[in-house]
């Protein structure tokens, strides 16, 4: 039961590097299970995460070998269907790319239903419809979801999306890889982490073709070998370091980042006054002055990112004038406003819109991280904020930011990890991010 305490009100100044990103890193390990062979996999975030994928695919009968602290080799030439550690995978949203890519190896699959959640309805029609239409029998009963391939294997399809959806983009992706023929994804979602799988799987020897634009095609390879891939940079933690500079003020450094993949995030803080520069492989992020008001409109990729909402909003909740967020994602991503009402943030919800008023200053409260951006969005209230803060529930946290708390003390601020012992009666592992 760790908990983050903030002395807030300091600039932050120096350099941030930034992490490899989660939301490819939980379908690229997955994936590895496809390669029959050993596949090594470079800039893997340190987060609970992709430690628990790694332990589920060990579980599995998969070798799995830190190199060092960012790189991993995975060997599943000798990977078991049966293994499936099911208490594992029930924990973690992403465990539902192991429906694509065992189907993709083994021909079947059975995984638990991705359950609990903490921002609306989490359905997964779509990746259903999807291994539907590649020829495979899709069955969710009891909290597992079951998938079987007809005798001749699966067989490539094309497929309509009805809703842009991340996580479907890839399972079908995954499933389609090893399918016979040619699999057409249409209304595809287009975020970098789509790329980035697509790119792993073609390094090891798929033949994926326009990801990262709205139609994806597959053509069907008998299987994948051996290979090495390195991750991309994480956009969400790279935002996350830009709004918590924007609502601190000062100037640092991001490095290890696509500055294309920021595009809107930087567009954004720079309508509310925020210095952005940027280079090759770094931004750097300067705020002295006031915040100005903005609104904000979550989309799919290259839209603003759901996954940035509670950051951006936390910055708006300091900037002069009135600012309307609109949530166009999911269907309830607000339960943070009432931890940060507890800071002096004025903000009225209203479905999937939050109109906020600015106030000069934020002060420091015991508050608790509802989930992962929901934390994040905590964190840089507090760094803000006059007075402490202490954040609870910092387990969500941790699973998507590799060493926060050390990241945000090398460029000045105030904040420490405080453990205190568990309560037997609690689980420390949240469900689904
Ligand atoms: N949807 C359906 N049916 C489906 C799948 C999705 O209706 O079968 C709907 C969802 O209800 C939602 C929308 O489509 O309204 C988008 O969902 P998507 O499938 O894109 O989300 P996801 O794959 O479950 C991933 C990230 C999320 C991120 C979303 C959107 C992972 C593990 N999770 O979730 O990341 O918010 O894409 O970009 O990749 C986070 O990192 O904090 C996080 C929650």
């Amino acid at each position: 039961m760790d908990k983050y305490v903030i002395n807030g009100g300091r600039k932050l100044y120096g350099e941030v590097e930034i992490s490899g990103a989660k939301n490819a890193a939980v379908a690229i390990i997955p994936a590895a299970l496809m390669v029959d062979g050993v596949c090594r996999i470079e800039n893997i975030p340190q987060i609970s995460d992709t430690d628990m994928l790694l332990t589920i695919l060990s579980e599995m009968g998969a070798k799995v070998r830190m190199l060092n602290r960012t790189t991993v080799e995975i060997d599943c030439t000798s990977v078991r269907k049966d293994g499936a550690p099911f208490e594992l995978m029930r924990k973690i949203r992403a465990s539902y790319y192991l429906i694509g890519a065992m189907l993709g190896r083994f021909g079947s699959a059975k995984t638990t239903m991705p359950g609990g959640c903490n921002f609306g309805v989490r359905p997964i029609d779509q990746h259903i419809k999807g291994m539907t239409a590649l020829g495979a029998h899709v069955e969710v009963k009891g909290g597992f979801v079951c998938a079987d391939c007809p005798e001749q294997g699966l067989t490539g399809a094309k497929i309509y999306l009805d809703k842009v959806s991340v996580g479907a983009t890839m399972n079908i992706m995954l499933a389609a890889t090893t399918a016979k023929g040619k699999t057409t994804i249409e209304n595809a979602a287009r975020e970098p982490h789509i790329v980035d799988l697509a790119n792993f799987l073609n390094s090891m020897g798929a033949d994926v073709r326009g990801a990262g634009t709205d139609t994806i095609k597959i053509y069907g390879v008998p299987k994948l070998k051996s290979g090495s891939y390195s991750i991309i940079p994480d956009q969400i933690e790279a935002g996350t370091y830009m709004a918590a500079v924007a609502a601190a003020g000062g100037e640092v450094t991001i490095k290890n980042v696509i500055p294309k993949h920021l595009d809107c995030i930087s567009a954004k803080l720079r309508e509310m006054g925020v210095e952005i520069e940027e280079y090759a492989d770094s931004v750097v992020v300067r705020r002295n002055g006031k915040l100005q008001r903005a609104n904000v409109k979550t989309q799919p990729y290259p839209g603003f990112p759901t996954d940035m909402q509670p950051q951006i909003s936390t910055v708006l909740c300091m900037a002069e004038g009135t600012s309307v967020v609109t949530e166009g994602v999911w269907d309830n991503r607000y339960k943070y406003i009432s931890e940060l009402k507890k800071m002096g943030a004025e903000v009225q919800v209203d479905g999937k819109t939050a109109v906020i008023e600015g106030v000069p200053m934020l002060t420091g409260a015991p508050v608790v991280a509802c989930d992962l951006r929901a934390g994040a969005a905590v964190v840089i209230a507090g760094l803000a904020a006059s007075g402490t803060t202490v954040v609870e529930d910092v387990v969500y946290i941790e699973r998507g930011y590799e060493n926060l708390v050390g990241k945000l003390t090398a460029i000045g601020a105030d904040i420490v990890c405080v453990s205190e012992p568990d309560d037997p009666g609690i689980s420390d592992t949240p469900a689904i991010v």
